[in-house]
């Protein structure tokens, strides 16, 4: 069996939703000290609606098919929708990464995570920490 999925490489050679949006409502940027990568998800959000999202993915290939998969996947939804997309559900939408390439996932659930909590913040508008806890230690 082939190392990467036809997803994963789909993702990573043709990734959707790739760029900055000006004057984003939410910015969420994270990066793995082990390997380097960084991640940076921006979000446009209408009416506790996700209508945007482009990332900058300075990163491995899984870690771009990640993200791009990671858009898709929230594009459209609500932000409680959105903060239930775990790290595993971007892998599982991308047909499985391997075990050891798991962690790329994990900065994109993180990214998302931190650019909502950006919105909330700027908007002043009150949360529970723990819905926005990140992996410091699982990368
Ligand atoms: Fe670090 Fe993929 S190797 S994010």
């Amino acid at each position: 069996m082939a190392l990467y999925s036809e997803k994963v490489m789909d993702h990573f050679r043709n990734p959707r939703n790739v760029g900055s949006i000006e004057n984003a409502d939410g910015i969420g940027e994270v990066g793995n000290p082990v390997c380097g990568d960084i991640m940076k998800i921006y979000l446009k959000i209408d009416n506790d609606i996700i209508t945007d999202v482009k990332f900058e993915t300075f990163g491995c290939g899984s870690a771009i098919a990640s993200s791009s998969m990671a858009t898709e996947l929230i594009k459209g939804k609500t932000i409680q929708e959105t903060l239930q997309i775990t790290n595993k559900a971007v892998a599982e939408a991308l047909d499985g990464l391997p075990a050891h390439k798991m962690h790329c996932s994990v900065l994109a659930e993180d990214a998302i995570k931190l650019a909502l909590k950006d919105y909330y913040d700027k908007n002043g508008i009150e949360y529970d920490p723990a819905q926005f806890v990140i992996h410091d230690d699982e990368h």
